[in-house]
């Protein structure tokens, strides 16, 4: 337990450490608040989200931190250094924006960082391991600023990345989460589902984002939660476009598009049937699958008699699939 205090005193520090070299330094404004700035974020989402910027130099972080007193054992910890095999450290996060993760209490667990880099080659976003303060199918980035937003409006936005959480705030819309790139786990809908039972799931309008929606989709209704899905156009994400097309007209796709899982699990999976028999058949079975891992009976009920007239397919037919269905499970 002490231990772990150490951990959340040293995040802290770090996160403190990112937001001075941020702004207040001169390389910290002119590559880092510039990329924000450029990207469209206001001061006061960069601030609000503690946004900050690691140097582009091996040891800036380590040798402040050891400097400050902290043991390097607790710095390769939670991986803000990462150990050489003769023993030396350097700092994990160089040369990248800083996202800070919070837990629901609002303490820092750890850290994205993203390359201000264009090529392909580097990876885009870089993460904290797990550690003793860090699991991360156990946290949902931004839950700590939207959970009030969540009840209140009672319903769950979930998003894919880092970018997507800041321009909705920016946007006026608070009541957003992200998994953070990996894909949804009992642990993150458990947080959600303190909450609110509804979730719209916004990610992003490629062939990764839609896959994963409708993983997502499965893993929530198995969960007892209600799920809308959104496609963005183009290829867009949620930040993408914000900041393409202004607030007001994303408030406006979001409020005309979202649209029930069932409509849209059919819909995505019709486009590549192009009439065929038997791979309509099989898009029937799918929608199905989704429904009959719904746990309670009388929303099962509705959407067997929806997926009935969305698929002109005798609710009679669709319900013994259903139970072929569930006995195999069983
Ligand atoms: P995306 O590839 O959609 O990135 O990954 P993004 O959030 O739109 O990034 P920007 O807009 O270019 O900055 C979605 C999320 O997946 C995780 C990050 O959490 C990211 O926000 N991810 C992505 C990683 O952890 N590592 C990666 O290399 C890429
Ligand atoms: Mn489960
Ligand atoms: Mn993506
Ligand atoms: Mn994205
Ligand atoms: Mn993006």
């Amino acid at each position: 337990q002490d231990k772990r205090e150490s951990l959340y005193v040293l995040s802290t520090w770090a996160s403190k450490y990112f937001k001075e070299q941020l702004w207040d330094t001169e390389t910290g404004q002119s590559i880092a608040l510039s990329y924000f700035k450029e990207r469209g974020y206001r001061e006061d989402i960069i601030k609000k989200f503690d946004l900050g910027y690691s140097p582009d130099q091996w040891t800036a972080l380590a040798d402040t931190a050891v400097e400050n007193g902290f043991h390097k054992d607790y710095l390769k910890e939670i991986g803000l250094a990462i150990e050489r095999d003769d023993g030396s450290i350097y700092d994990r996060f160089r040369g990248r924006v800083i996202f800070p993760i919070h837990n629901l209490t609002g303490r820092v667990i750890g850290f994205g960082g993203r390359t201000l880099k264009t090529e392909k080659t580097v990876p885009k976003y870089v993460n904290s391991p797990e550690s003793d303060i860090y699991h991360k199918s156990d946290v949902l980035y931004g839950l700590h600023f939207a959970k009030k937003a969540i009840k209140d409006n009672d319903v769950c936005y979930l998003v894919e990345g880092y970018a997507d959480v800041l321009s909705m705030h920016q946007a006026g819309i608070e009541n957003v989460v992200s998994s953070s790139g990996t894909s949804l786990t009992s642990g993150q809908i458990r947080l959600i589902s303190r909450f609110t039972s509804n979730v719209v799931i916004l990610y992003d309008g490629d062939a990764a984002g839609i896959k994963a929606s409708l993983r997502g989709t499965d893993m929530l209704l198995e969960e007892g939660l209600n799920v809308k899905v959104l496609l963005f156009p183009d290829g867009n994400d949620p930040d993408s476009y914000v900041q393409k097309y202004g607030s007001t007209a994303f408030k406006e796709y979001i409020a005309k598009h979202q649209e029930d899982f069932i409509f849209y699990k059919t819909n995505i999976l019709l486009k590549d049937t192009g009439g065929d028999p038997i791979k309509r058949a099989e898009v029937i079975r799918e929608v199905v699958e989704s429904i009959a891992l719904i746990p309670d009976e009388i929303k099962v009920s509705v959407f067997i008699q929806q997926c009935s007239h969305l698929l002109d397919i005798e609710e009679r037919v669709l319900l013994t699939e259903l139970n072929k269905i569930r006995i195999q499970k069983a």
